[in-house]
C-alpha cells in the first residue's frame, strides 16, 4: 500500500490544502494529513480543533487520516514507516523553502522523499495567514474555504471583537 504524509499547520486547513489532498489520493492509497502544533507561527486554532475542521472537511474522502504530529517531521516519518512526503508548490516563491525542507528531510531520514504537486492554479494564491486576514476585515470566505473553517473563523473574529 502506498502511503503519503502531507504534514502542516494548517491554521485553518483551506480549500488550496483540500485540493492537494485530493490529488494525492490519485497517487497514494492512503493519505495521512499530519498537523504540527507550530507554537512559532502562534495559530489562532489550537491543534485539536485544526484536526477536527480537517476531518470535518476530509468527511467524504475515505483514505484519509488525519494525526498531530510533534517535534521532527523526519523522526515522525521513521516511527510511521511512511517514506513519502507530500508537499504543495504554488509558486516559484515557495521553491526555495520547499526545497531547503526537502533536502533537510532526507538528510535526517535517508529513506525519505518529498513529493511535490502543484495545487489547482484556482487555489495557488491561498495562504491561511492571508485567510485569516479576510476573515478579521469580515470578508467573503466561501471560495477559500471549506463551510466548517468559515464558520469557526467567523465566531473566533466575532469573540475576539467582543
Ligand atoms: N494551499 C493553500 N495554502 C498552502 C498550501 C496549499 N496547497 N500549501 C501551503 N500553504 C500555506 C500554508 O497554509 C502556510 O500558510 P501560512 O504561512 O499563512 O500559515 C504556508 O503556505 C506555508 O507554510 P510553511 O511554513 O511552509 O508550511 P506549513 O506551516 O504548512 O508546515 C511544517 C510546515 C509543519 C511541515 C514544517 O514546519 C515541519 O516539518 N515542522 C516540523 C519540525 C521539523 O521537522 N523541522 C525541520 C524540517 S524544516
Amino acid at each position: 500500500m502506498k502511503i503519503g504524509v502531507y504534514p502542516g499547520t494548517f491554521d485553518p486547513i483551506t480549500n488550496g490544502h483540500l485540493d492537494l489532498i485530493r490529488r494525492s489520493l490519485h497517487i497514494f492509497d492512503r493519505v495521512i494529513v499530519a498537523v504540527a502544533p507550530n507554537p512559532k507561527k502562534q495559530p489562532l486554532f489550537d491543534i485539536h480543533e485544526r484536526v477536527a475542521m480537517i476531518k470535518e472537511a476530509t468527511r467524504d474522502l475515505p483514505y484519509v487520516e488525519v494525526e498531530i504530529f510533534e517535534g521532527l517531521l523526519a523522526e515522525y516519518m521513521k516511527r510511521k514507516g511512511v517514506h513519502a512526503i507530500i508537499r504543495g508548490l504554488r509558486a516559484i516563491s515557495d521553491f526555495e523553502h520547499e526545497f531547503m525542507m526537502a533536502l533537510l528531510n532526507r538528510k535526517l531520514d535517508s529513506d525519505v522523499e518529498t513529493v511535490f504537486l502543484m495545487p489547482s492554479e484556482e487555489y495557488s494564491y491561498i495562504t491561511s495567514s492571508a485567510i485569516k486576514e479576510v476573515a478579521s476585515y469580515g470578508g467573503l470566505l466561501k471560495d477559500f474555504v471549506p463551510p466548517v473553517v468559515a464558520r469557526r473563523l467567523r465566531e473566533q473574529f466575532q469573540k475576539k471583537q467582543k
